[in-house]
């Protein structure tokens, strides 16, 4: 019984040393295990007298509930202990400073694409787009190109099977317009998107580049109209100050057709190596909408007529930020593309 008394005590100084999960579990079998001093207790309950037995059994019971007790909520310290020390080791502290994040921006192609359909919005355009893989019907023959046309050479075209090629103009998404108006209702889109043409690509041609073409038909639309759109394009492009000029030229789907120059924003006009001293820069192709297109797309051409204009935006972009060489736009280097980011001499709102 004195024994019995004293383990209380025991198992009390034996816990301040414990700090593991291990070591409790030693200890626990040491004191309530198998072989442990409980058990073993229990062993001397032999040796005694009958009448002293049953007292000794609870007493040895009782005390067993208390042990438990004593190593239960050592336990539970020990718990406690560890998921203080995790906490402490996870704490986040919100003031350490944060890591950059570089951030991205538009492609000087999207920026200048924007910036021409604000225009246009502004004037009344609605923006049309169209498939890229198009019919060899959208993309010649309704421009008044039929099938062995010389004209056709003109743009060098990927051929997907006989009547399907990649589009070599958004001209097509113009057709598709005007067909899907029926004939009546008046025209005035513009058709930004990407084209394919059979060219070895260098510095100044890829087989694969940006355009944005316009149309306007309506009962009454002349070629004066169409200066005085692309006058706008020139000047919202390359300045307030610039003038424009036309040549006449030749398109299939024009008639008359005229190349259009703006006058060179580097020299003024006085001659230099970026207008070839000429002092004027070719930038779009335009005209009135041939007869036959317009037949073709459903419209009586002598009741409406029609502009047309179409420009690489690339080229737009060349000359707007003297970029020398076409490739830089599609190979993503981050030192050409960050010059164009909005806070770095991107295009102005
Ligand atoms: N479709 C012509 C081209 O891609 C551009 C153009 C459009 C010319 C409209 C005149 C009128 O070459």
């Amino acid at each position: 019984m004195e024994s019995l008394q004293h383990l209380e005590a025991q198992l009390l100084e034996a816990l301040k040393d414990i700090k593991t999960d291990a070591a409790l579990n030693d200890i626990k079998a040491q004191y309530v295990g198998k072989k442990g001093h409980l058990a073993a207790a229990m062993q001397t309950m032999k040796t005694l007298p009958a009448e002293e037995r049953p007292a000794f059994g609870q007493a040895v019971n009782a005390l067993k509930t208390v042990l438990l007790n004593h190593l239960d909520s050592h336990q539970k310290a020990l718990n406690e202990a560890a998921m203080m020390a995790r906490l402490e080791q996870e704490v986040i502290d919100v003031t350490l400073p944060g890591v950059p994040f570089e951030q991205g921006s538009k492609h000087i192609l999207s920026q200048i694409i924007e910036r021409i359909e604000d225009l246009f919005i502004g004037m009344g355009y609605l923006i049309k787009e169209g498939p890229e893989v198009e019919s060899d019907l959208y993309n010649f023959e309704k421009l008044n190109l039929p099938a062995d046309h010389p004209a056709r050479d003109m743009q060098d075209s990927f051929y997907i099977d006989e009547h399907t090629l990649l589009r070599t103009h958004t001209s097509p998404v113009q057709v598709r317009t005007m067909l899907a108006y029926g004939g009546e209702k008046p025209v005035k889109i513009i058709c930004p998107g990407k084209v394919y043409r059979r060219d070895d690509d260098d510095a100044t041609h890829s087989h694969q580049f940006m355009q944005i073409e316009g149309l306007v038909v309506d009962e009454k639309t002349s070629m004066s109209d169409l200066k005085g759109t692309l006058l706008e394009v020139a000047r919202t492009m390359f300045g307030a100050d610039r003038e424009i000029r036309l040549r006449p030229s030749y398109f299939p789907f024009t008639e008359p057709s005229v190349e259009v120059d703006v006058s060179c924003a580097n020299c003024e006009g006085q001659g230099c190596s970026i207008c070839k001293q000429t002092g004027w820069i070719e930038i779009l192709g335009a005209g009135m909408v041939h007869d036959n297109v317009l037949k073709d797309a459903g419209y009586d051409p002598t009741k409406y007529q029609g502009f047309a204009f179409g420009m690489g935006v690339e080229r737009i972009a060349m000359l707007a930020y003297k970029i020398e060489d076409i490739r830089h736009f599609y190979t993503n280097d981050q030192r050409f593309l960050t010059q164009f980011k909005d806070d770095q001499g991107g295009l102005e709102e």
